[in-house]
């Protein structure tokens, strides 16, 4: 018993040492980019001081009450915003949000020629995405967000028509949904949509929800995670997607964690220390089991 204890312990302490977690989330205010024709971000901010009658203590109460939109920030789109027969946000199974696997595709260069650049299937590294072990989440890196709160520069404009941001191709993700079915469970960006600005039928987002796989949209500080994969680019990391639960709902407000290896620490003296503590404890424990067995044997091993 008490060695799984300390293995436990160990596994944990070097988790907690190797990895260092990425904040994908915009933060929600009222000056958040929307897409036209959302219900507006609403916060109305109460703030009181109250006191028992007989007293002549105040204290302070802060409250807020909002209103917005299920796709206002960063957020998640429920296969059932565009399938009405796929999941709502909290019929999504868990497995599929929490623990998963993540990986980047940088097309800011292309991106960067065209405004409402559709995002090819040559622009896939399928090698890379072989990497895969479980469910995983592919995330589209356009730059759009370096001018995140900006509306003009980061989707065009305010209105359908002037909208202007690069998004998925019809083709890329009809080919997605049928390559990797099954393992790919979610597809994000760092713009307002995953179709490109100047799509009048949504077809990504039809295409993608048909087959279940749900959409994150408004994506935040990919480039943080890209300069730290800059030696590995294309590899896979630990990935979480934490909406809202709501029922029925269509989308939801999303907080978004990248999880990656430190790799200035994990292989490092820290970690061989660690294996080394973990070897002489598993000896010690080993030959106090012996002894006990030998000297002691009606002792009770739990
Ligand atoms: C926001 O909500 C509050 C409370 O419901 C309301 O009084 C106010 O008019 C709303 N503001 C806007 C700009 O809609
Ligand atoms: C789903 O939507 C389509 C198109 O509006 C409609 O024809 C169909 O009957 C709907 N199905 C269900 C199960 O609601």
């Amino acid at each position: 018993m008490q060695i799984f204890y300390l293995l436990f312990i160990f596994f944990h302490v070097e988790l907690a040492i190797g990895l260092i977690s990425v904040d994908l989330t915009h933060t929600i205010k009222s000056t958040n980019p929307v897409f036209p024709g959302l219900t507006p971000f609403n916060f109305t901010e109460t703030r009181t001081s109250w006191s028992q009658d007989d007293s002549k203590m105040y204290y302070f109460k802060a409250k807020n009450t909002f209103i917005t939109d299920e796709h206002f920030g960063t957020h998640i789109d429920a296969p059932y915003h565009g399938s009405n027969t796929s999941w709502t946000i909290e019929q999504i199974p868990f497995e599929r949000l929490v623990s998963i696997q993540a990986l980047i595709v940088d097309v800011s260069e292309k991106s960067e020629r065209n405004a409402n650049y559709p995002i090819e299937i040559e622009d896939l590294n399928e090698e890379a995405m072989k990497g895969a072990t479980g469910y995983f989440v592919l995330l589209f890196y356009t730059g759009k967000s370096r001018f995140w709160p900006n509306q003009k520069d980061f989707a065009g404009g305010h209105t359908r028509e002037e909208l202007a941001f690069p998004g998925l191709s019809p083709q890329l993700a009809s080919y997605l949904t049928t390559k990797y079915s099954g393992k790919l469970v979610g597809v994000g960006i760092d713009t307002l949509s995953i179709d490109p600005g100047s799509s009048k039928h949504f077809q990504a987002h039809r295409t993608l929800f048909e087959k279940n796989i749900y959409v994150l949209e408004n994506v935040a500080a990919l480039n943080l995670v890209l300069e730290h994969l800059k030696n590995q680019p294309q590899t896979f990391f630990a990935f979480d997607v934490l909406p809202m639960k709501i029922e029925g709902g269509t989308g939801a407000p999303c907080r978004l964690v990248a999880r990656l290896e430190d790799s200035r620490r994990t292989g490092g003296k820290w970690f061989g220390f660690l294996i080394f503590c973990l070897v002489i404890s598993t000896i010690g424990i080993a030959l106090k089991a012996v002894y006990d067995l030998k000297y002691n044997p009606t002792k009770n091993f739990n």
